[in-house]
């Protein structure tokens, strides 16, 4: 079939869909839901069997739906209705939920079910409940509803007269009930208001005094202070007291501003508190704020890092380098890169290069640092003489962090996980990371030319048969890391593995000899000093849209299919 995928964004449960579907042999394009007409325009150009609308934050007009089956995706259980679901799921701490597909009609999330999916509730953050448990169940619900409609028989009922039916309308969830009491509230309540306004909108709050949205929230076990008060900082978060504890606050958006680290948002007020540096920086903890931890079992290593949204700043990378040189000399064989929950990485920090440019300083200056930084820690893998390196990514990544996991010796990616190994959609970001040595001599320079050009993602059983990964390994993440480990331990007892480790540097030496890392490096800076310093502000441009997050007013035209010149309908 045609299926035209209607969204707000392309996000990662829309690429995940359109993955999906294709994978099912169905022809896809995408429209982003810009305005009536644009749409209306869309199916005139693709003429779709079927609509989907994974991610929308209005309604589709009845001049569509009436003519054209559209299904919507809602992240609720059967007969939930309205703008903020999995937000009142945390809030009412509902122990299971789910992805509902139903039809478009006039009222609201009321139309006809075609296919519905459920998942226990994690306790966790809205944003991670929406990457990992729903993005799951919307890609059963969805490809079991284009199979029903597929077949022609199937008839879909109303929510209400459905027999398992127990969701209700509820409406957006205001600020006023997102509303914190530091005075009164628990920890536990904190966390929980937090978890549930997570990444969007986050809670309306005041820092020091001035307003701003609060993001990222952590607890805290032993630390205690005054209830409201501001406490102590460590590294990029900021520890504020409540009514029986305290909880650290990881990111904030500042009234107009954009969300950045909390300690670099309010960086005056962050200078004046106490530093809280963790005894053991490396002894994981989950009693507290920790970004990087590192745990050893026997022959395997196991370093992670947990970084907001896989954004990496040049101090985040400066620290991971440091980390993983410490890790480098333990007398380990295998050393795993864990990377974070919901993202292994997405590369250099956009959001803290944006700060630079908006405090006077300049956004191109800090983009240099940055990518020298990420560029620093990826050599730091390469010239891994004593173990073998593995990516494991639990978490999608993307642009620059899938080619800081190519810098290891193997990547295993869980089969949920989405990579876009490309910077093209940053303003022609030509990117560095020692990309133009590391993926032409996996996959070869023509099918690395077409990933970069392309720029679609690629799901991890898709990256295992491009060659770009190792290995794609099923399961939920405590299945994933158990399976890491399982792998790696094997890895680590090998007769051979002392042959491997020399064979490895034996190849790395005569690499180097017919061309050093140094020059791939300086090819690819000459081309970022061009999109940090040149004539055309493409990626400066790019960037202020996206951490801006700008409304967009057009479909970019490598995933609008149906607006090629050359298309055609069969
Ligand atoms: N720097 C700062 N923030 C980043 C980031 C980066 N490199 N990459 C992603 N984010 C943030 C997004 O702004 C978003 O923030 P939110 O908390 O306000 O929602 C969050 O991470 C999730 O990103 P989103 O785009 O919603 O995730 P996705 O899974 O749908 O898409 C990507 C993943 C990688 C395709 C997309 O995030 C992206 O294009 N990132 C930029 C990558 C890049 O160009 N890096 C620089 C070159 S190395």
């Amino acid at each position: 079939m045609r299926i035209l995928l209607l969204t707000h964004a392309f996000n990662s449960l829309t690429q995940r869909l359109a993955a999906e579907l294709q994978q099912c042999g169905h022809q896809t394009s995408i429209e982003f839901d810009i305005a009536d007409s644009v749409t209306e325009e869309a199916v005139a150009l693709f003429a779709p069997d079927l609509i989907v609308a994974p991610y929308l934050r209005r309604a589709i007009a009845e001049s569509i739906w009436s003519r054209i089956v559209c299904l919507i995706v809602h992240p609720g259980v059967v007969g939930d209705r309205g703008p903020s679901a999995l937000d009142w799921a945390i809030q009412n701490q509902e122990t299971e939920w789910g992805v509902t597909v139903l039809q478009a009609q006039a009222e609201m999330d009321a139309g006809p079910v075609w296919a519905s999916a459920s998942f226990p509730m994690r306790q966790t953050r809205k944003s991670s409940l929406y990457r990992q448990e729903v993005t799951l169940a919307a890609s059963r619900a969805v490809l079991e509803a284009v199979q029903r409609f597929e077949s022609g028989s199937f008839v879909p009922h109303a929510p209400a007269t459905l027999p398992a039916t127990r969701g209700q309308w509820r409406p957006l969830m205001k600020q006023a009930q997102r509303q914190l009491d530091w005075q009164r509230d628990s920890s536990a309540t904190v966390l929980s208001k937090l978890c549930a306004a997570d990444g969007f909108p986050g809670v309306a709050d005041h820092l020091f005094g001035q307003p701003c949205h609060l993001f990222d929230a952590w607890p805290e076990a032993t630390l205690r202070g005054t209830p409201g008060a501001v406490i102590a900082r460590r590294e990029t978060a900021l520890l504020r007291a409540t009514a029986d504890g305290a909880i650290w606050i990881g990111h904030v958006k500042r009234a107009n501003g954009i969300k950045l680290p909390a300690a670099l948002a309010f960086a005056g007020d962050a200078q004046a508190l106490p530093e809280q540096p963790l005894p053991d920086w490396w002894r994981s903890s989950t009693a507290t704020w920790q970004d990087i931890a590192y745990e050893e079992a026997g022959p395997l290593g196991f370093l992670s890092f947990e970084f907001y949204n896989g954004a990496m700043s040049t101090t985040q990378c400066d620290r991971l380098r440091s980390a993983l040189r410490w890790a480098k000399q333990r007398p380990t064989r295998v050393l795993l890169l864990m990377g974070g929950s919901d993202f292994w990485s997405n590369g250099i920090h956009l959001n803290v290069i944006e700060a630079a440019s908006l405090d006077g300083g300049s956004a191109a200056d800090e983009s240099w640092r940055n990518i020298n930084a990420i560029n620093d820690l990826a050599l730091e893998l390469i010239n891994t003489e004593q173990q073998i390196t593995v990516a494991a990514l639990g978490g999608n990544a993307g642009a620059g962090g899938c080619f800081l996991a190519r810098a290891c010796d193997l990547v295993w990616a869980r089969e949920a996980v989405l990579l876009n190994p490309h910077y093209k959609n940053m303003g022609n970001l030509y990117g560095s990371e020692y990309w133009t040595y590391l993926l032409p001599r996996r996959i070869g320079s023509d099918a690395a030319q077409a990933i970069m050009r392309d720029r679609q993602p690629m799901t991890a059983r898709r990256a295992l048969q491009a060659g770009f990964t190792d290995a794609c390994l099923a399961g939920e993440l405590p299945v994933f890391r158990f399976e890491v480990a399982q792998r790696a331990a094997a890895l680590a007892t090998q007769s051979e593995l002392a042959q491997r480790l020399a064979t490895k540097r034996e190849s790395r030496q005569r690499d180097e000899a017919v061309k050093p890392l140094a020059a791939y490096r300086e090819e690819e800076l000459t081309q970022m000093r061009r999109n940090f310093y040149g004539f055309d502000p493409s990626y400066h441009i790019a960037r202020h849209h996206f951490v801006h997050k700008s409304p967009a007013s057009w479909t970019p035209r490598h995933l609008a299919r149906h607006r090629d010149l050359g298309w055609r309908l069969p």
